[in-house]
């Protein structure tokens, strides 16, 4: 209905039709489960972290992993220029350090225990399910930007119980 009425009403309309098709794409997607990761990155002796869920697997061979950053992050300059990344799979225990890496700028690392890894990314030591990697490629994805990466090491426990985003919301 929003679509139809782009086409077929003046400029004004269409303004309120792409805010209109935003909000429904995210209440949509509120419904498509996924996991939650923190990815971290180091770059020039700065780091960065933040909480998110787009990620996804793309290429077994290469072995590639994506996600989306929002061009209005207070770390998208680092992560405009960074050459590497780690991915942190969350379990359901996690949600207190979802919540520190969901926040918005400020260091979110004080008083964590965490080493650099073997693409130079902070690893931290509370979360045993990680990927380590280097930046492949970045696409513009409209308002956000697509990092995919190259994954150089897995490291896993023996079992996980994945928080989920659902869980988190809920
Ligand atoms: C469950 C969940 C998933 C999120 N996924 C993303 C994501 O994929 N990309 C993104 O840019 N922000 C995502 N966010 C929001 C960021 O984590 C949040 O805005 C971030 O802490 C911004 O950090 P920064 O501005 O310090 O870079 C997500 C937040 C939550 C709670």
């Amino acid at each position: 209905m929003a679509l139809l009425n782009s086409l077929t009403t003046g400029e004004r309309s269409t303004i309120i039709d792409i805010a209109v098709m935003s909000a429904e794409l995210r209440d949509a997607m509120r419904h498509w489960v996924t996991g939650v990761t923190v990815i971290t990155t180091s770059w020039r002796d700065q780091t960065a972290g933040l909480v998110s869920n787009s990620f996804t697997s793309v290429s077994l061979e290469p072995a590639l992993v994506s996600w989306c950053i929002d061009l209005r992050s207070s770390s998208l300059e680092l992560w405009n220029h960074t050459d590497n990344f780690a991915v942190h799979v969350l379990d359901e225990e996690q949600t207190a350090l979802a919540a520190r890496f969901a926040k918005k700028g400020g260091d979110k690392f004080s008083g964590m225990d965490w080493t650099p890894g073997i693409c130079g990314s902070p690893m931290l030591a509370a979360s045993p399910l990680a990927l380590e990697c280097e930046v492949w490629a970045r696409y513009q994805g409209g308002d956000h930007l697509i990092v995919v990466g190259r994954v150089i090491r897995v490291t896993r426990p023996e079992s996980f119980a994945p928080l989920t985003n659902h869980a988190l919301y809920h």
